[in-house]
Order: structure tokens, then sequence, then C-alpha cells
């Protein structure tokens, strides 16, 4: 039976197999149920108990080696078949599925609106079509106003009273006709001006207006208010400064700058060398354009603020052309995937 065993070794280390199935078939011949190890036992349980510790450790080898065999030929074409059956490796992790982007503007947007609702603004939102009224009548800008000018305002051809809103100011108009004081609302949109498109203007671009009438709202408060956006929105050692300032709305007026800096040579030049940058205009809200939209301006102030999305984008990012922001370049728009 020795002899028999070695040449069992033999034949299982030298045989080789050209498919999956034949080392299955291999496997049967050897450990199936009608296989040649059962006869092997069959006749090692004969075997006189002298011969056995010789014997035994050799069965288990043509046991143990059948074994290995079989999982390491296996093994191997299973490698083979995925890699070669269409190309694709399936046991290779998925990658992602590539999602969209939030635009520069929108991130910013949400941020400050997060900001002043948690001030307790409400947000409001009103039309990008407007009448004279609400765009600069019922503000307060006298018949010869230059913001009127052809130059600056798009008008409705067939109809000289209609255009599109060059502030979102019109907003806090209707808001002001609609309801009584208290009212605490900040109003994003859409505005449009007729300027040449360049790196620092377009002819379509975002605001952000705040307005806050009650009894008794001081210019204090609208410069706590102001710096605590600025503070939350650029850092919590942000320092700011108001510069007064005429908007025909607001009386007195005021044009509200950050700190920037003078660090590095950019500094300089975006500061102008002051180390300051203007952020927004504000200011008290003037009594007359309480009384156009019947608030009782002996009873109620207010104050009111509007800044550009665009350039408050530009700041944070330090981006340098308004023009990118239009354009839908996915390169550009891709470097605010991580941003929410
Ligand atoms: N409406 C002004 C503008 O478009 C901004 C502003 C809003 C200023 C409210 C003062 C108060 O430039």
């Amino acid at each position: 039976m020795k002899e028999e065993l070695e040449a069992l070794l033999l034949d299982i280390e030298q045989r080789s197999f050209d498919s999956a199935d034949a080392v299955e078939d291999f496997r049967i011949e050897y450990l199936g149920r009608q296989g040649k190890m059962k006869d092997l036992m069959a006749q090692f349980r004969e075997v006189a108990p002298e011969h056995k510790r010789e014997l035994g450790p050799l069965l288990n080898k043509v046991k143990s080696s059948v074994e290995e065999k079989v999982s390491t030929e296996k093994a191997s074409f299973n490698k083979k078949s995925t890699a070669s059956s269409s190309g694709i490796d399936s046991s290779r992790p998925a990658g992602g599925v590539p999602h969209g982007t939030h635009h520069p503007l929108k991130v910013v947007r949400r941020e400050i609106l997060d900001i002043f609702s948690n001030m307790g603004f409400g947000v409001v939102e009103g039309p990008e079509i407007e009448d004279d009224w609400h765009v600069f009548s019922g503000l307060n800008f006298p018949p010869e106003h230059p913001a009127r000018d052809m130059q600056d305002t798009f008008f409705v051809e067939r109809d000289p009273d209609l255009l599109l809103r060059t502030h979102t100011s019109s907003v806090q108009v209707r808001e002001m006709e609609r309801r009584e004081p208290p009212m605490r609302i900040i109003m994003p949109g859409r505005v449009f001006r007729n300027e040449a498109i360049s790196a620092r203007a377009h002819c379509m671009f975002h605001q952000i207006e705040g307005l806050y009438i009650d009894e008794n709202v001081s210019f204090a408060d609208l410069k706590q208010t102001l710096l605590h956006f600025a503070q939350s929105f650029f850092g919590p050692e942000t320092k700011i400064r108001l510069r007064p300032s005429y908007f025909p709305f607001t009386e007195p007026s005021a044009e509200v700058d950050v700190y920037w800096g003078l660090e590095t040579e950019v500094d300089k030049r975006i500061t102008k060398g002051t180390g300051w940058l203007e952020i927004l205009g504000c200011g008290m809200v003037d009594p007359n354009v309480l009384e156009a939209s019947g608030i009782d301006s002996k009873k109620y102030t207010g104050f009111a603020f509007g800044m550009g999305i665009e350039r408050i984008t530009m700041l944070r990012y330090q981006i340098g052309d308004l023009r990118l922001f239009f354009e839908n370049d996915k390169r550009f728009l891709d470097q605010f995937a991580g941003e929410r």
C-alpha cells in the first residue's frame, strides 16, 4: 500500500487542468463519495497495526494534497474568468456617481439668509418686473434722479411705467404697503441694470435687502445688527466701519466696510491701499418712505440695508471676475463641490 500512496502523491502533484470543471472532476475522483480516498480508507482499516504508524501520515498527506491543489487551482480559474470574460473586474469597489455642485452664489445666499433668520428676520420675495412706484417713486427718488435714466434701467417698451427692478428695495415698499409694523424681513432676489458686462459689472446680479421697522428702532440697532452679520460671515474678529453716504430712501445713510487687512499685495490691490472693503449700503428709512407706504413716521422708525451677493461671494472666495458666475464653466463650478 505504501507504493500505491506514493504513486498517488506523484499523480496529484503532476496533474494539470484546462478548466474549473476539470478541477472539480479531479476533486470528485479523490474525495467524492465513491472516490479514491474512500477505497484507501477501507484498505487502511485492514492494514496490520504495526504498519499503520507509517501509512497513516502518508494517507493524510494524500488527502491534504488533493484539497490544497483543488483550492489553488479553483482560485486561479476564478480570477481568470472575472478578468477575461468582459474586461470588468467585479471585485472592485463601486466608484461614486458624480453629483452636481451648489452654485457659489447659492451657497452664500443661503448663508446670509441663515444668519438673519437666526436674528428673527423672515424671508420675503417680490416680482422682478416692477412699476416705477415700487422701484423709485415710493422710495423717495426725485423725478429727475439719474437712476431712472435710460442708461441704468431696463424699461419695458410697450409700457414706460414697467421696468426690471434695479434693486430689491422694491420688495421693501411692497411689504410696507401690505402690512403693519413691526416687521423684520430679509429680501433676496435678482436685479437688473443696463450696464456693459465686464469683470466688475453685469446687467443682471443678485441682492439681499434687509428691513426692520418698529417703535424706537435706532441707528445703534442697525450698527449692531450689521456687526453681528459681518462677524458671523467673515469671522468673529471682523471689524466694520460706517462711512456717511447717500441714498434717496434712507436718512442718514452709510456704507459699511469690513477690515480686510494689508498683509499681501492682493490685499493692497483689492482694498486700494486702505485695508478696508465696502460690503453694503444702509441707513434709517426716510420718514417720507414710511409715509408713502402708509406707515406713521411719528410712531415708527426703521433701518434698511442692501448688499450684492456677487460682491460678497467674490470677497469670500477671492474671485476676480464677476462673469465666471454666469458662464457655467464646470471647471469653475466644480471648485465649490465641498460647499453646502
Ligand atoms: N438699494 C440700494 C442699492 O441698490 C442698497 C440699499 C438698500 C441702501 C437699503 C440702503 C438701504 O444700492
